[in-house]
């Protein structure tokens, strides 16, 4: 399947309307000094408003699937267990129009934007608050189980935790490396009990999870910078692969971070809790931007060898452009993992083109685009089972932290006429779906 990914926050705008409850997005936003530029996603894309002209381009495109998220806060009343019918209206006649065009809803649960009132009882540190997450998934899939086939729990739980709640650069901000380690343990507890509740109401469906993987490669031979890439890999992608299938959270960097008296422990892990998370999927999907040369922090420049990689081009989020990249990680986790079916969820880059003459001409964009599909290309001739590809996204957007400053639409989106214009990479994946 082909497709391209969106998520609600970034598009739909309308936040404060038809029954819809505050976001801590909406939260962000408002604070000061927390979004570039001040940026807020009050409009966005007005998605809300335009869904089916923006649908029109799917058609376009000759997409078959569509990912796209369900803003919870506008599912449910304050007490987080009543249904808001007009949101959940919205969301179905979203979902019809993508059926009457023979392009497959792939639904999203959770991409970030979660009601302040969950996160005001503790959100995600707090364990209790996973009987919220279920309440919202058993009325969304029993609301739309009949029509949509594919579900997705979460949207990438490491930049949640991370950004979220070590780093403190997206919503809530909070820095503190024990609760984010808790926060993703109950992403990943919620997850596995979510997925028997949407597999009773919605029959005949392929549930996952979405991560975001990034393959970390030692930046020299020196022994130091290959144990920091062993634990940057642990740390970013075993954390989640290892517990999803079947095993415990990596223990090597684990030990580290008590070592250096970062936590006292992993005390959160409760009995019978992997068995839980690692409830059997029907898919995996990976969401794939670049790698990470990896350097040791605790040697001095001076000591350690010099960086033996040569990085490729950089986005404008000065992600590397290394399509190779996505090749082995297909290949590495179909081997080590067999999650059966996995779907790039989403894969893109950040590019401001200029519009001359109505034409938006992205070549880098068009080159990416071309890289990673030749990429996953080759690693289905290798035998991985690689069931789509998403392109993220299908237009430019609010873009979290960095506001509206990062560009990863194939369609440009002038934001203050609103008006939608193609860039060259959307006709070129137009021709890609029709050849491969
Ligand atoms: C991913 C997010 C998505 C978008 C892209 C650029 O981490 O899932 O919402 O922001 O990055």
């Amino acid at each position: 399947m082909w497709g391209t990914a969106t998520s609600s926050f970034q598009i739909e705008g309308s936040n404060n309307i038809d029954g819809k409850i505050r976001s801590i997005w909406d939260e962000f936003c408002d604070t000061p000094d927390k979004v570039k530029n001040f940026d807020n996603a009050k409009i966005a894309c007005d998605h809300y408003n335009r869904f089916s002209q923006d649908f029109d381009f799917l058609d376009e495109l000759g997409v078959g699937c569509y990912r796209f998220s369900i803003s919870w806060p506008r599912i449910v009343l304050a007490d987080l267990k009543s249904k808001n019918q007009k949101g959940l209206d919205f969301y179905s006649k979203m979902v019809d129009d993508l059926l009457s065009r023979n392009i497959e809803p792939f639904l999203t649960l959770n991409h970030w934007d979660i009601p302040q009132i969950f996160l005001e009882k503790g959100g995600w540190t707090n364990r209790e608050c996973i009987k919220h997450f279920l309440d919202y998934s058993e009325i969304v899939s029993n609301e739309l189980g009949d029509r949509v086939k594919y579900w997705v729990t979460h949207n990438e739980p490491w930049v949640i935790s991370n950004c979220g709640y070590k780093d403190g650069i997206h919503a809530p901000g909070e820095q503190d490396i024990y609760k984010s380690l808790l926060v993703n343990h109950n992403l990943l507890v919620s997850h596995g009990q979510a997925v028997s509740i949407i597999r009773n109401n919605s029959k005949d469906s392929q549930v996952g999870i979405v991560l975001n993987l990034t393959p970390g490669m030692p930046a020299s031979s020196s022994d130091a910078d290959k144990q920091a890439s062993k634990l940057f890999n642990q740390f970013f992608n075993e954390w989640f692969l290892d517990p999803l299938y079947g095993k415990s959270y990596p223990s090597d960097v684990a030990n580290d971070w008590i070592k250096k008296g970062l936590i006292p422990s992993i005390d959160f892990v409760k009995d019978g809790d992997y068995d839980i998370i690692s409830v059997p999927t029907d898919f995996l999907g990976i969401n794939y931007y670049s790698r990470g040369i990896i350097r040791s922090e605790e040697i001095s420049e001076e000591e350690n060898l010099p960086i033996e990689i040569v990085a490729g081009d950089k986005t404008d989020f000065e992600w590397e452009v290394y399509p190779n990249g996505l090749r082995d990680l297909l290949i590495d986790v179909d081997q080590k993992y067999s999650p059966g079916s996995i779907y790039i969820t989403e894969n893109g880059c950040a590019y401001d083109y200029p519009k001359v003459d109505g034409v938006i001409n992205d070549k880098r964009r068009v080159h990416y685009l071309e890289s990673h599909i030749m990429a996953c290309k080759e690693a289905v001739d290798k035998g991985v089972s690689l069931d789509g590809y998403m392109h993220w996204s299908l237009m430019d957007n609010f873009e979290w932290a960095e506001g509206y400053c990062k560009r990863f639409g194939l369609i440009g989106v002038d934001f203050e006429t609103l008006e939608r214009t193609p860039k060259e990479s959307f006709w070129r994946y137009k021709e890609l779906i029709k050849s491969l």
